[in-house]
Protein backbone atom coordinates (compact mmCIF):
# COMPACT_ATOMS: atom_id res chain seq x y z
CA UNK A 1 0.00 0.00 0.00
CA UNK A 2 1.20 3.35 -0.84
CA UNK A 3 2.03 5.30 1.98
CA UNK A 4 0.82 9.11 1.75
CA UNK A 5 3.36 11.65 2.44
CA UNK A 6 2.34 14.88 4.64
CA UNK A 7 1.98 18.23 3.43
CA UNK A 8 5.36 19.64 4.35
CA UNK A 9 6.83 16.38 2.80
CA UNK A 10 4.81 16.72 -0.25
CA UNK A 11 5.98 20.37 -0.67
CA UNK A 12 9.55 18.90 -0.51
CA UNK A 13 9.07 16.11 -3.10
CA UNK A 14 7.41 18.10 -5.35
CA UNK A 15 10.26 21.27 -5.40
CA UNK A 16 12.74 17.87 -5.67
CA UNK A 17 11.16 17.15 -9.02
CA UNK A 18 11.20 20.78 -10.13
CA UNK A 19 15.14 20.92 -9.34
CA UNK A 20 15.87 17.35 -11.07
CA UNK A 21 13.89 18.52 -14.38
CA UNK A 22 15.75 21.95 -14.15
CA UNK A 23 18.35 21.88 -17.11
CA UNK A 24 19.44 25.53 -16.12
CA UNK A 25 17.46 28.09 -17.79
CA UNK A 26 14.38 25.89 -18.64
CA UNK A 27 12.64 23.20 -16.59
CA UNK A 28 11.99 19.71 -18.84
CA UNK A 29 8.25 18.76 -18.76
CA UNK A 30 9.35 15.82 -17.46
CA UNK A 31 12.53 13.30 -16.66
CA UNK A 32 12.13 11.28 -20.04
CA UNK A 33 8.82 11.78 -21.97
CA UNK A 34 9.19 15.25 -22.35
CA UNK A 35 12.72 16.21 -22.25
CA UNK A 36 12.26 20.28 -23.92
CA UNK A 37 10.30 22.58 -22.74
CA UNK A 38 6.63 23.02 -23.72
CA UNK A 39 4.53 26.08 -23.47
CA UNK A 40 1.48 25.82 -21.25
CA UNK A 41 3.74 23.83 -19.00
CA UNK A 42 6.19 26.33 -18.55
CA UNK A 43 3.83 28.59 -17.51
CA UNK A 44 2.36 26.07 -14.73
CA UNK A 45 5.64 25.50 -14.25
CA UNK A 46 6.90 28.80 -13.00
CA UNK A 47 3.49 28.83 -10.81
CA UNK A 48 5.25 26.92 -8.77
CA UNK A 49 8.42 28.41 -9.38
CA UNK A 50 7.13 31.25 -7.95
CA UNK A 51 6.77 29.98 -4.95
CA UNK A 52 10.17 28.69 -4.22
CA UNK A 53 12.53 31.40 -6.12
CA UNK A 54 11.27 34.37 -7.69
CA UNK A 55 14.49 35.13 -9.91
CA UNK A 56 14.16 31.65 -11.29
CA UNK A 57 10.34 31.37 -11.95
CA UNK A 58 11.43 34.69 -14.16
CA UNK A 59 14.35 32.99 -16.24
CA UNK A 60 11.41 30.06 -17.01
CA UNK A 61 9.57 32.71 -18.48
CA UNK A 62 12.28 34.75 -20.54
CA UNK A 63 13.35 31.66 -21.95
CA UNK A 64 10.25 30.47 -23.35
CA UNK A 65 9.80 34.53 -24.80
CA UNK A 66 13.45 33.84 -26.68
CA UNK A 67 11.33 31.30 -28.67
CA UNK A 68 8.66 33.99 -29.23
CA UNK A 69 8.03 34.45 -33.23
CA UNK A 70 8.07 37.61 -35.16
CA UNK A 71 4.30 37.32 -35.14
CA UNK A 72 3.56 37.00 -31.44
CA UNK A 73 3.10 33.72 -31.56
CA UNK A 74 5.04 31.46 -28.67
CA UNK A 75 5.42 28.21 -30.04
CA UNK A 76 4.54 24.78 -28.08
CA UNK A 77 7.88 23.56 -27.84
CA UNK A 78 11.38 24.91 -27.32
CA UNK A 79 13.55 22.61 -27.53
CA UNK A 80 16.99 21.70 -25.71
CA UNK A 81 19.96 20.05 -25.97
CA UNK A 82 18.20 16.99 -24.76
CA UNK A 83 16.95 13.86 -27.24
CA UNK A 84 14.67 10.90 -26.60
CA UNK A 85 11.37 12.68 -27.77
CA UNK A 86 9.52 12.57 -31.61
CA UNK A 87 8.87 14.69 -33.08
CA UNK A 88 12.26 16.76 -32.54
CA UNK A 89 13.44 19.92 -34.53
CA UNK A 90 14.91 18.37 -37.78
CA UNK A 91 11.12 16.79 -37.80
CA UNK A 92 9.74 20.64 -37.44
CA UNK A 93 11.81 21.92 -39.94
CA UNK A 94 11.01 25.66 -38.09
CA UNK A 95 14.17 27.14 -39.87
CA UNK A 96 11.85 27.32 -42.80
CA UNK A 97 9.99 30.08 -41.05
CA UNK A 98 10.41 33.76 -42.20
CA UNK A 99 8.97 34.53 -38.46
CA UNK A 100 10.79 31.51 -36.27
CA UNK A 101 13.63 32.86 -34.02
CA UNK A 102 17.26 32.27 -35.48
CA UNK A 103 18.65 31.36 -32.20
CA UNK A 104 16.44 28.76 -30.67
CA UNK A 105 14.73 25.36 -31.99
CA UNK A 106 11.41 25.29 -31.61
CA UNK A 107 7.90 23.66 -32.93
CA UNK A 108 5.90 25.40 -35.34
CA UNK A 109 2.37 25.54 -33.39
CA UNK A 110 1.08 26.90 -30.66
CA UNK A 111 -0.50 25.99 -26.88
CA UNK A 112 -3.14 27.67 -24.79
CA UNK A 113 -1.76 31.10 -23.23
CA UNK A 114 -1.65 30.30 -19.74
CA UNK A 115 1.13 32.75 -19.07
CA UNK A 116 -0.19 36.06 -17.57
CA UNK A 117 -1.42 34.03 -15.07
CA UNK A 118 2.36 33.00 -14.00
CA UNK A 119 2.81 36.34 -14.86
CA UNK A 120 0.58 37.94 -11.90
CA UNK A 121 1.62 35.27 -9.30
CA UNK A 122 5.56 36.31 -9.93
CA UNK A 123 4.41 39.98 -9.63
CA UNK A 124 2.82 39.07 -6.44
CA UNK A 125 5.36 36.72 -4.90
CA UNK A 126 8.04 39.36 -5.23
CA UNK A 127 6.41 41.88 -4.05
CA UNK A 128 5.07 39.69 -1.02
CA UNK A 129 8.99 38.70 -0.69
CA UNK A 130 9.82 42.64 -0.94
CA UNK A 131 13.85 43.55 -1.60
CA UNK A 132 15.71 42.04 -4.49
CA UNK A 133 12.61 39.94 -5.44
CA UNK A 134 10.28 42.69 -5.96
CA UNK A 135 12.91 44.70 -7.94
CA UNK A 136 12.95 41.88 -10.10
CA UNK A 137 9.93 41.38 -10.71
CA UNK A 138 8.26 44.23 -11.36
CA UNK A 139 11.75 45.04 -13.89
CA UNK A 140 10.07 41.72 -15.39
CA UNK A 141 6.96 42.39 -15.89
CA UNK A 142 7.39 45.94 -17.26
CA UNK A 143 9.99 44.57 -19.71
CA UNK A 144 8.13 41.73 -21.27
CA UNK A 145 4.49 43.33 -21.10
CA UNK A 146 4.89 44.11 -24.85
CA UNK A 147 6.07 40.73 -25.55
CA UNK A 148 2.20 38.79 -23.84
CA UNK A 149 0.33 41.68 -25.55
CA UNK A 150 1.80 40.87 -28.53
CA UNK A 151 0.98 36.92 -28.14
CA UNK A 152 -2.29 37.50 -27.26
CA UNK A 153 -3.01 39.96 -30.27
CA UNK A 154 -1.60 37.52 -32.49
CA UNK A 155 -3.66 34.37 -30.79
CA UNK A 156 -6.63 37.34 -31.42
CA UNK A 157 -6.07 37.98 -35.21
CA UNK A 158 -4.24 35.17 -36.83
CA UNK A 159 -6.37 32.78 -34.73
CA UNK A 160 -9.36 34.67 -34.78
CA UNK A 161 -9.62 36.05 -38.10
CA UNK A 162 -13.35 37.36 -38.46
CA UNK A 163 -13.72 38.14 -35.12
CA UNK A 164 -15.80 35.62 -33.88
CA UNK A 165 -14.10 35.50 -30.05
CA UNK A 166 -13.10 32.24 -30.78
CA UNK A 167 -9.27 30.63 -31.20
CA UNK A 168 -8.76 28.38 -34.20
CA UNK A 169 -6.44 25.88 -33.66
CA UNK A 170 -4.99 24.12 -36.57
CA UNK A 171 -3.93 20.73 -34.66
CA UNK A 172 -4.67 18.71 -31.56
CA UNK A 173 -1.51 19.06 -30.00
CA UNK A 174 -2.15 23.46 -29.41
CA UNK A 175 -5.17 22.39 -27.32
CA UNK A 176 -2.77 20.58 -25.12
CA UNK A 177 -5.44 17.94 -24.67
CA UNK A 178 -3.83 15.94 -27.87
CA UNK A 179 -6.28 13.51 -27.80
CA UNK A 180 -9.27 14.34 -26.21
CA UNK A 181 -12.32 13.06 -28.02
CA UNK A 182 -13.18 16.41 -28.73
CA UNK A 183 -11.26 16.06 -32.21
CA UNK A 184 -12.33 12.80 -33.08
CA UNK A 185 -14.85 14.08 -35.70
CA UNK A 186 -11.97 16.84 -37.09
CA UNK A 187 -9.13 14.28 -37.15
CA UNK A 188 -11.45 11.82 -39.13
CA UNK A 189 -11.46 14.30 -42.22
CA UNK A 190 -7.59 14.38 -42.01
CA UNK A 191 -5.97 11.70 -43.90
CA UNK A 192 -2.73 11.30 -44.03
CA UNK A 193 -1.01 11.63 -47.77
CA UNK A 194 1.08 8.77 -49.43
CA UNK A 195 3.82 10.69 -49.35
CA UNK A 196 4.16 11.26 -45.47
CA UNK A 197 7.71 10.83 -44.39
CA UNK A 198 7.95 7.91 -42.19
CA UNK A 199 8.66 8.18 -38.59
CA UNK A 200 9.43 6.08 -35.10
CA UNK A 201 7.46 7.44 -31.88
CA UNK A 202 9.54 7.05 -28.86
CA UNK A 203 6.99 8.22 -26.48
CA UNK A 204 5.88 4.80 -26.23
CA UNK A 205 9.37 3.75 -25.29
CA UNK A 206 8.96 5.90 -21.65
CA UNK A 207 5.36 5.22 -21.20
CA UNK A 208 4.99 1.02 -19.94
CA UNK A 209 1.26 0.99 -20.96
CA UNK A 210 0.84 1.67 -24.88
CA UNK A 211 -2.87 2.10 -24.04
CA UNK A 212 -1.86 5.34 -21.76
CA UNK A 213 -1.13 6.85 -24.97
CA UNK A 214 -2.92 7.82 -28.17
CA UNK A 215 -2.43 5.28 -31.12
CA UNK A 216 -0.55 5.06 -34.27
CA UNK A 217 -3.07 5.84 -35.90
CA UNK A 218 -3.89 9.25 -34.23
CA UNK A 219 0.09 9.66 -34.45
CA UNK A 220 -0.04 9.36 -38.76
CA UNK A 221 -2.78 12.01 -38.50
CA UNK A 222 -0.94 14.37 -36.40
CA UNK A 223 2.37 14.19 -38.20
CA UNK A 224 0.57 14.51 -41.42
CA UNK A 225 -0.86 17.81 -39.98
CA UNK A 226 2.96 18.81 -39.22
CA UNK A 227 3.93 18.26 -42.75
CA UNK A 228 1.17 20.14 -44.16
CA UNK A 229 2.26 23.52 -41.70
CA UNK A 230 6.18 22.57 -42.85
CA UNK A 231 4.92 23.02 -46.71
CA UNK A 232 3.81 26.14 -46.38
CA UNK A 233 6.98 27.19 -43.84
CA UNK A 234 4.14 27.92 -41.24
CA UNK A 235 3.16 30.73 -43.00
CA UNK A 236 -0.29 31.74 -40.79
CA UNK A 237 -2.04 32.97 -44.10
CA UNK A 238 -1.40 29.85 -45.97
CA UNK A 239 -1.58 27.71 -42.78
CA UNK A 240 -5.36 28.39 -43.07
CA UNK A 241 -5.75 27.57 -46.74
CA UNK A 242 -3.98 23.91 -46.51
CA UNK A 243 -4.49 22.25 -43.05
CA UNK A 244 -6.70 19.79 -42.68
CA UNK A 245 -7.57 20.01 -39.03
CA UNK A 246 -9.73 23.99 -38.29
CA UNK A 247 -11.40 23.96 -35.05
CA UNK A 248 -12.67 26.81 -32.80
CA UNK A 249 -11.31 25.48 -29.13
CA UNK A 250 -13.90 26.62 -26.59
CA UNK A 251 -11.29 25.74 -23.33
CA UNK A 252 -8.43 27.68 -25.27
CA UNK A 253 -10.76 30.62 -25.55
CA UNK A 254 -11.60 30.82 -22.38
CA UNK A 255 -8.49 30.80 -21.15
CA UNK A 256 -7.06 33.69 -23.38
CA UNK A 257 -10.47 35.53 -21.79
CA UNK A 258 -9.02 35.27 -18.20
CA UNK A 259 -5.55 35.55 -19.70
CA UNK A 260 -6.07 38.57 -20.97
CA UNK A 261 -7.66 40.47 -17.94
CA UNK A 262 -4.98 39.15 -15.79
CA UNK A 263 -2.89 41.10 -18.24
CA UNK A 264 -5.42 43.90 -18.72
CA UNK A 265 -4.83 44.40 -14.96
CA UNK A 266 -1.12 44.40 -14.80
CA UNK A 267 -1.33 46.88 -17.46
CA UNK A 268 -3.46 49.24 -15.00
CA UNK A 269 -0.60 49.47 -12.92
CA UNK A 270 1.95 49.65 -15.35
CA UNK A 271 -0.12 52.80 -16.58
CA UNK A 272 -0.50 51.46 -20.02
CA UNK A 273 -3.80 52.40 -20.20
CA UNK A 274 -4.70 51.74 -23.86
CA UNK A 275 -3.00 47.84 -23.91
CA UNK A 276 -5.13 47.49 -20.57
CA UNK A 277 -8.43 48.74 -22.22
CA UNK A 278 -7.52 46.72 -25.61
CA UNK A 279 -7.01 43.57 -23.41
CA UNK A 280 -10.43 44.00 -21.96
CA UNK A 281 -12.18 43.94 -24.99
CA UNK A 282 -10.47 41.36 -25.90
CA UNK A 283 -11.48 39.08 -22.81
CA UNK A 284 -15.12 40.22 -23.62
CA UNK A 285 -14.83 39.32 -27.39
CA UNK A 286 -13.70 36.28 -26.33
CA UNK A 287 -16.24 35.57 -23.22
CA UNK A 288 -18.81 35.96 -25.67
CA UNK A 289 -17.79 33.75 -28.15
CA UNK A 290 -17.34 30.80 -24.90
CA UNK A 291 -20.90 31.78 -24.62
CA UNK A 292 -22.41 31.38 -28.31
CA UNK A 293 -20.70 27.41 -28.19
CA UNK A 294 -23.60 26.40 -25.46
CA UNK A 295 -25.29 23.52 -26.27
CA UNK A 296 -28.81 24.12 -24.95
CA UNK A 297 -29.53 20.44 -24.57
CA UNK A 298 -26.61 19.71 -22.17
CA UNK A 299 -25.48 23.37 -21.01
CA UNK A 300 -21.85 22.17 -22.20
CA UNK A 301 -19.94 24.27 -24.52
CA UNK A 302 -18.87 23.34 -27.71
CA UNK A 303 -16.12 23.50 -30.11
CA UNK A 304 -16.35 23.89 -34.07
CA UNK A 305 -15.35 22.44 -36.85
CA UNK A 306 -14.32 25.50 -38.75
CA UNK A 307 -13.70 23.35 -42.09
CA UNK A 308 -17.71 20.86 -41.87
CA UNK A 309 -19.34 24.18 -40.08
CA UNK A 310 -20.24 21.61 -37.53
CA UNK A 311 -20.70 21.57 -33.80
CA UNK A 312 -18.58 19.26 -31.39
CA UNK A 313 -20.77 17.83 -28.89
CA UNK A 314 -18.59 16.03 -26.64
CA UNK A 315 -19.03 15.54 -22.79
CA UNK A 316 -15.32 16.52 -22.01
CA UNK A 317 -13.85 19.00 -19.28
CA UNK A 318 -13.33 21.36 -21.68
CA UNK A 319 -17.42 21.66 -21.99
CA UNK A 320 -17.13 23.81 -18.58
CA UNK A 321 -15.17 26.75 -20.73
CA UNK A 322 -18.14 29.16 -19.31
CA UNK A 323 -17.46 28.16 -16.12
CA UNK A 324 -14.21 28.71 -16.18
CA UNK A 325 -14.38 31.78 -17.51
CA UNK A 326 -17.04 33.15 -15.80
CA UNK A 327 -19.90 33.42 -17.93
CA UNK A 328 -22.01 30.32 -16.17
CA UNK A 329 -25.34 31.21 -14.96
CA UNK A 330 -25.13 29.18 -12.23
CA UNK A 331 -26.02 26.31 -14.13
CA UNK A 332 -23.03 24.49 -15.35
CA UNK A 333 -21.38 25.44 -11.37
CA UNK A 334 -24.07 22.79 -10.31
CA UNK A 335 -23.96 20.15 -13.40
CA UNK A 336 -19.61 20.60 -12.47
CA UNK A 337 -20.23 19.41 -9.21
CA UNK A 338 -23.57 16.86 -9.98
CA UNK A 339 -23.34 12.94 -10.60
CA UNK A 340 -22.37 13.14 -13.80
CA UNK A 341 -19.06 15.15 -12.85
CA UNK A 342 -17.30 15.27 -9.64
CA UNK A 343 -20.12 13.86 -7.62
CA UNK A 344 -20.01 10.61 -9.62
CA UNK A 345 -20.08 8.16 -7.05
CA UNK A 346 -17.11 5.58 -8.40
CA UNK A 347 -15.04 8.54 -8.37
CA UNK A 348 -11.71 7.96 -6.24
CA UNK A 349 -11.54 11.37 -5.53
CA UNK A 350 -14.22 14.40 -6.39
CA UNK A 351 -12.45 15.99 -9.29
CA UNK A 352 -13.23 16.45 -12.65
CA UNK A 353 -11.96 13.54 -15.24
CA UNK A 354 -11.05 14.67 -18.70
CA UNK A 355 -14.30 13.30 -19.72
CA UNK A 356 -17.99 12.46 -18.02
CA UNK A 357 -17.15 9.58 -15.67
CA UNK A 358 -20.90 9.25 -16.42
CA UNK A 359 -19.83 8.48 -20.23
CA UNK A 360 -19.73 4.49 -21.49
CA UNK A 361 -16.83 5.91 -23.86
CA UNK A 362 -14.57 7.54 -20.73
CA UNK A 363 -10.92 5.53 -21.48
CA UNK A 364 -10.05 5.33 -17.46
CA UNK A 365 -6.05 5.10 -17.96
CA UNK A 366 -5.38 6.73 -21.99
CA UNK A 367 -4.51 9.93 -21.76
CA UNK A 368 -7.28 12.84 -22.75
CA UNK A 369 -10.00 10.13 -23.00
CA UNK A 370 -10.72 9.53 -19.56
CA UNK A 371 -7.65 10.43 -16.81
CA UNK A 372 -7.80 13.39 -14.58
CA UNK A 373 -5.09 15.92 -14.80
CA UNK A 374 -4.16 17.92 -12.01
CA UNK A 375 -3.37 20.83 -14.10
CA UNK A 376 -7.08 20.82 -14.62
CA UNK A 377 -8.25 20.97 -11.44
CA UNK A 378 -5.80 23.70 -10.49
CA UNK A 379 -7.15 25.81 -13.52
CA UNK A 380 -10.51 25.63 -12.32
CA UNK A 381 -9.72 25.77 -8.29
CA UNK A 382 -7.65 29.34 -9.80
CA UNK A 383 -10.94 30.08 -11.52
CA UNK A 384 -13.08 29.46 -8.68
CA UNK A 385 -11.03 31.28 -6.18
CA UNK A 386 -10.88 34.56 -8.55
CA UNK A 387 -14.73 34.18 -8.67
CA UNK A 388 -15.00 34.57 -4.79
CA UNK A 389 -15.99 31.14 -4.94
CA UNK A 390 -13.66 30.05 -2.18
CA UNK A 391 -15.76 27.19 -1.30
CA UNK A 392 -15.11 25.87 -4.52
CA UNK A 393 -11.76 26.75 -4.27
CA UNK A 394 -11.16 25.15 -0.97
CA UNK A 395 -12.97 21.67 -1.87
CA UNK A 396 -10.38 21.20 -5.62
CA UNK A 397 -7.34 21.91 -3.41
CA UNK A 398 -8.33 19.65 -0.85
CA UNK A 399 -9.44 16.78 -2.78
CA UNK A 400 -6.01 17.06 -5.19
CA UNK A 401 -3.85 17.49 -2.42
CA UNK A 402 -5.25 14.01 -1.36
CA UNK A 403 -4.86 12.72 -5.03
CA UNK A 404 -1.50 13.68 -4.53
CA UNK A 405 -0.22 12.69 -1.55
CA UNK A 406 1.60 9.58 -2.85
CA UNK A 407 4.24 12.21 -3.90
CA UNK A 408 4.81 10.32 -7.40
CA UNK A 409 3.17 13.69 -9.25
CA UNK A 410 2.03 11.59 -12.60
CA UNK A 411 1.07 13.41 -15.62
CA UNK A 412 -2.36 12.24 -14.81
CA UNK A 413 -4.34 10.18 -12.51
CA UNK A 414 -6.93 6.74 -13.04
CA UNK A 415 -10.18 8.66 -12.22
CA UNK A 416 -11.49 5.56 -10.40
CA UNK A 417 -8.58 4.36 -8.63
CA UNK A 418 -6.24 7.19 -8.42
CA UNK A 419 -3.55 5.43 -10.19
CA UNK A 420 -0.96 7.61 -11.40
CA UNK A 421 -0.64 7.48 -14.75
CA UNK A 422 1.78 8.53 -17.82
CA UNK A 423 4.92 10.10 -16.43
CA UNK A 424 5.60 10.07 -13.20
CA UNK A 425 7.80 13.55 -11.27
CA UNK A 426 5.92 15.80 -13.88
CA UNK A 427 7.00 19.20 -13.42
CA UNK A 428 3.37 20.78 -13.87
CA UNK A 429 1.89 18.47 -11.38
CA UNK A 430 4.64 19.45 -8.73
CA UNK A 431 4.11 23.23 -9.62
CA UNK A 432 0.30 23.04 -8.86
CA UNK A 433 1.13 21.13 -5.94
CA UNK A 434 3.41 23.43 -4.57
CA UNK A 435 1.07 26.33 -5.42
CA UNK A 436 -1.86 24.63 -3.27
CA UNK A 437 0.13 23.34 -0.36
CA UNK A 438 1.23 27.55 -0.12
CA UNK A 439 -2.43 29.10 -0.49
N1 LIG B 1 1.75 16.37 -25.76
C1 LIG B 1 2.41 16.09 -26.99
C2 LIG B 1 3.14 14.80 -26.95
O1 LIG B 1 2.61 13.90 -26.35
C3 LIG B 1 3.26 17.17 -27.53
O2 LIG B 1 2.71 18.40 -27.53
O3 LIG B 1 4.17 14.64 -27.53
Amino acid sequence: MRVPVSDVGLGDRAADVLRGNDLGSMTAAAPRLYPHMWSWDSGLIAVGLARLSVPRAITELRTLLRAQWATGMIPHIVFSEGDGYFPGPQRWATESAAAAPAAVRTSGICQPPVHALAVRRILDAGRAAGGADRAEAEAFVRDTFGAWLAWHRWLATARDPDGRGLVEIHHGWESGMDNSPRWDQPYAAVVPGDDLPGFVRTDVDHVGDLRERPTDAEYGRYLWIVEQLRRVRYDDDAAREVVGFRVADVFMSAILAVASDELAGIGDELGFDDDAAELRELAARFRAGVRSTVSPSTGLARDLDRRSGRWIATETVAGFAPLFCGVDDGSQRALFWGERWCGHPALAHPLPPSVSPADPGLRPRTYWRGPVWPIVSWLFSWAFERQGDDDGARRLRAASLRQLAGGDFGEYYEPFTGEPLGSLHQSWTAAVALDWLAR
